[in-house]
């Protein structure tokens, strides 16, 4: 590479923006601040919530939950920027693994020196309320924890005790003349989570749900944003391709506009204006990626347990399989050197893929033999076995698999083939 290539890549990336007139429109980072398309009504229940702080009600906590994508994180920001008499700090804790690396967080939000685990709890508390009691008394304080779920998955520390320590701080900084109310931002309301009955009737019930959007409420998000985003009108088929694909499961704004971004690239690269198949082109490619980066996260054990699933699905064509069948096969797919987890650690492991949102699980009865739980993964089982390890996947299941004729027919009781039938296809089932 030299300079003069510098130039040519440079005229190739702004030739493939010539398509628009301002790309932020569709970043996923730059939320939405001035443009919010409908939910008039969740804004009102929150509204009421927060101003009632000026005739001296203050709720301590507030509970805003719906399904990602639902617009929570963008509309309780817009309320925020919108209302006088508040002020605000906004912690996104979805890199904390920890209770404390979430009150780091918040600390480095508020401009606090941030904590070792060693000095506890109850110093960060002591930061967070400083620096609280620094702001202005007749304004309300407002502390946003979006992502709030995080802090459940801290199966060492205690998640309940630590929402009681800052519902404390709500009564605490009353007495000092301070207001404070906490925003939880969360996929499930806050009382649903595992939390002690004692903290879950001081936090009360002042709650906000989005509901999921629906279809034309996605493409009405989506039109706005093409006209600011682009400089030809978009093929309305396009946008309405994307509504599609981005409501199957429950209307997701974010995955609508990330398609409409994606799509746009893929065309652009193609010089090409963009048709439904680039909106399909981009769908694939963004749920490779989801799965991509969700299995990079895991644990070695946690991999296997995905790809014994992966090999399964796609060897034997069939989505479910029971927890024993799964767990012998992963003691048979470890390294030499490695001991298998035992099999009560490995059903956990694929609970918590399910958590990740990558398989399914259902009970399904085993008559005299009581439950048993049954799992299905939810995506594409190439895609799963390529990201973990693509030559190990390609050598043991996918040639193994091509390798297998299918167009054999099964021959009948009686045909001297039959036996052997049987048993190739034993052994092929065992392979799996
Ligand atoms: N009503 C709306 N009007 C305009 N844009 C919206 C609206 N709702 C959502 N969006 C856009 O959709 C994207 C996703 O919204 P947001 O991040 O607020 O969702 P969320 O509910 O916080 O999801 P998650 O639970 O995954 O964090 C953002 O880019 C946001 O700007
Ligand atoms: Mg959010």
């Amino acid at each position: 590479m030299d300079v003069k290539d510098i130039g040519k890549t440079i005229s190739k990336i702004t030739s493939e923006n010539e398509i628009f007139t301002d790309k932020s429109r569709l970043d996923p980072l730059a939320p939405e601040t001035t443009n919010i398309i409908g939910r008039e009504k969740e804004a009102e229940t929150l509204l009421r919530y927060l101003v009632g702080h000026t005739k001296g009600q203050v709720i301590p906590l507030i509970s805003v939950y719906g399904r990602s994508g639902a617009g929570k994180s963008t509309l309780v920001r817009f309320i925020l920027d919108n209302t006088p008499e508040i002020t605000y700090c906004f912690a996104n804790l979805r890199k904390a693994k920890t209770i404390f690396g979430a009150v780091n967080i918040i600390l480095g939000e508020l401009g606090e020196q941030q904590v070792k685990s060693a000095q506890g709890l109850n110093v960060a508390i002591d930061r967070i309320r400083n620096a609280i009691c620094a702001t202005k008394k007749s304004n309300l304080f407002v502390l946003v924890l979006d992502e709030f779920d995080v802090i459940f998955y801290d199966k060492r520390n205690n998640p309940s005790d630590f929402v009681y320590k800052l519902v404390e701080l709500h009564s605490e900084l009353k007495r000092s003349g301070h207001k404070i109310s906490i925003i939880t931002i969360s996929n499930n309301v806050i009382a649903e989570y595992a939390i002690d009955d004692r903290v879950k009737s001081r936090i009360g019930t002042s709650e906000v749900f989005f509901t999921p959007y629906k279809k034309h409420e996605v493409l009405e998000i989506l039109k706005s944003r093409a006209k600011l985003a682009f400089k030809k009108k978009i093929n309305p088929d396009v946008l309405a391709r994307c509504a599609d694909l981005s409501s199957i499961e429950h209307g997701d704004a974010r995955r609508a506009i990330d398609l409409l971004r994606v799509a746009a690239e893929i065309a652009s690269a193609e010089k090409k204006e963009i048709t439904t198949k680039h909106v399909d082109s981009a769908s694939e490619r963004l749920q490779r990626d989801r799965i991509v980066d969700a299995i990079s996260s895991l644990s070695y054990h946690s991999k296997a347990a995905c790809m014994v699933l992966a090999v399964k699905t796609y060897g034997l064509e069939q989505d479910w399989h029971t927890t024993a069948t799964l767990y012998e096969r992963y003691k048979q797919l470890l390294e030499k050197k490695i001991s298998p987890l035992t099999y009560r650690r490995f059903s956990e492991i694929l609970k918590d893929l399910e958590n990740a949102g990558i398989v399914e699980s259902k009970t399904g009865s085993r008559g005299r033999h009581g439950y048993n739980s049954e799992f299905m993964i939810s995506v594409n089982p190439q895609t799963v076995g390529n990201a973990i390890d693509p030559k190990w996947w390609e050598e043991y299941v996918v040639k193994v698999k091509n390798n297998i004729p299918s167009n054999v027919v099964k021959p009948k009781k009686n045909d001297v083939f039959y036996e052997l039938y049987e048993a190739a296809s034993k052994m092929y089932e065992d392979y799996w």
